[in-house]
């Protein structure tokens, strides 16, 4: 009985530790970039066909997880396996305005893609991308 409440107590700890290890989450929102990003970068380049619902759909996700990553770079959170530059903090107003540029690029292209303008879209996407290039040219070691 003794025993099995070690346990119980060991495995509370690790989920806590799991949840607050912001290194680890940060890293999982930015990898759910990955598919909606190359989907739509699919339809852009026209590997596969543009359908403009879906598009519309993948530029709505897109925008979600724009609002995402930003709430797991906590001060001092560069201990461990990252690629997060420490200028993040030591330059917080960069740092925000690459962050501001790429959700105003994100609600701009969920906007596009909702009139099906592929011209349009297909700028913006670029317009996008550059903002994610941008922050990791600045911010991420590579
Ligand atoms: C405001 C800055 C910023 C923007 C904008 C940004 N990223 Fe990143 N990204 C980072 C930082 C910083 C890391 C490194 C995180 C770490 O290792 O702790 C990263 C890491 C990643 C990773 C690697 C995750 C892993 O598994 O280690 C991917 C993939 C990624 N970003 C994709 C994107 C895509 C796609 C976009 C645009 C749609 C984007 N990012 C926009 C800052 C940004």
């Amino acid at each position: 009985m003794k025993k099995m409440l070690v346990i119980a107590v060991a495995s509370l700890l690790a989920s806590q530790a799991f949840a607050a290890d912001p290194i680890k989450d940060r890293k999982e929102a930015f990898k759910q970039y990955k598919p909606v990003v190359g989907q739509m970068g699919k339809m852009v380049k026209g590997e596969t066909p543009y359908n403009k619902d879906e598009f519309a759909k993948l530029a709505t996700q897109l925008e979600e997880l724009s609002q995402k990553p930003w709430q797991y770079f906590p001060a001092g959170s560069t201990a461990g396996k990252t690629d997060a530059k420490p200028e993040i903090w030591s330059k917080p107003a960069e740092w925000k305005q690459a962050i501001d540029k790429h959700k105003a690029a994100t609600a701009q292209l969920k906007q596009v893609a909702l009139g099906g303008d592929l011209a349009a879209i297909k700028k913006q996407f670029g317009a996008t991308q550059q903002t994610c290039k941008a922050c990791h040219d600045a911010f991420r070691k590579d």
